[in-house]
């Protein structure tokens, strides 16, 4: 008896029939950035493709986003007023609920995530109230209001919600108050592994959320702990969140395996604004095949484990797919 050491070479349509891993367009959650105005839509430079857009231009892109197949976003908005509690928006007539509003109207097929935070909105940018004494997020007044945030998301028509601040409790906070709103089935997507990320950078120039002192570090994660990401996102299944998320996605693939293996909900990553720009910016200035880098990327993530991506490239993979 020998063992055979010589592996079949399978031809290409057996390699397709066996391929573990794939990655279609109802993977994705496409973020997009709405500010106030008509007609405007202004590139990022520091993230090539993405665009800050007021309300009627966010319309068109779902119009044109539902053509590739791509019927889920994620909506974060960029208020023309921004005070120390983020009041434009915890108010019926604020931007988030405006756009909201608008998207489910125009296109009800659309299914809308909003993103729950007050980094945005507040003119420190941080993603809750300041404790001035302290210097630092307060985090129960925090949850107050995030729960008022939640129940203007959920009027407003919103499809799910999705905390980012990482405060301690935000899950049962929120899931008491949607239930005592009476939306006891408007599921919550929780930020629930997010680590404090030089990975952001980009994001805080199309949303203008940098912090004017100090960082999210004492609310966001280390990037140095791995039981502390399992825990965190444990913490908040055990709080009754539907989908748990790891944000950034490829630093901390570990953590999303581990999660995962530990965990019977579907979960998420968020491909970040820097992740983004890398590719990006590699690819225009011709060092890699951008295309096929950014799908080996996407099944990456399918392979550790996601079952949800939230990506700025989502658009154009939704376009690569159609090929
Ligand atoms: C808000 C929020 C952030 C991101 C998503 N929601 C910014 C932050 O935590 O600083 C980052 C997304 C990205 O970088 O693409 N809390
Ligand atoms: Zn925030």
């Amino acid at each position: 008896m020998f063992q055979r050491f010589r592996r079949t070479r399978l031809n290409s349509h057996l390699r397709s029939l066996v391929r573990e891993t794939s990655v279609g367009v109802n993977d994705f959650i496409y973020p997009l950035f709405v500010r106030s105005g008509e007609g405007i839509k202004t590139e990022v430079a520091s993230m090539p493709g993405v665009f800050q857009m007021s309300i009627d231009e966010v319309l068109k892109e779902c119009g044109e986003i539902k053509k590739l197949g791509l019927y889920s976003i994620i909506l974060f908005g960029i208020p023309d007023v921004k005070d120390s509690i983020g009041s434009d928006s915890l108010c019926e007539h604020g931007i988030i609920a405006k756009a909201i509003r608008a998207v489910k109207e125009a296109h009800p097929d659309m299914f809308v995530v909003t993103d729950l935070c007050f980094c945005e909105y507040t003119e420190h940018g941080h993603c809750g109230i300041i404790d001035e004494k302290h210097q630092t997020v307060n985090n129960d007044a925090t949850l107050k209001i995030s729960a008022q945030q939640a129940i203007v998301h959920a009027k407003a028509g919103a499809d799910m919600i999705a905390p980012s601040g990482m405060m301690d409790g935000i899950i049962t906070t929120l899931r008491d108050a949607l239930d005592g709103a009476g939306y006891e089935n408007l599921p919550i997507m929780s930020y629930s592994t997010k680590f404090a990320s030089g990975y952001y950078g980009p994001f805080r120039d199309v949303a203008e959320s940098t912090p004017s002192f100090g960082d999210r570090a004492s609310y966001q994660m280390d990037p140095a702990n791995r039981r502390e990401a399992i825990a965190e996102s444990i913490s908040d299944e055990l709080q009754g969140a539907d989908i748990l998320m790891v944000k950034p996605a490829l630093a901390y693939l570990d953590i999303v395996r581990e999660i995962k293996d530990n965990t019977s909900l579907p979960m998420a990553v968020y491909n970040v604004s820097g992740e983004y720009a890398m590719l990006k910016m590699a690819g225009k200035n011709g060092l890699i095949d951008y295309e096929r880098v950014v799908m080996e990327t996407m099944i990456a993530f399918k392979r550790a484990g996601a079952d949800i991506i939230i990506s700025y490239h989502a658009k154009e993979v939704a376009k690569m797919l159609q090929k």
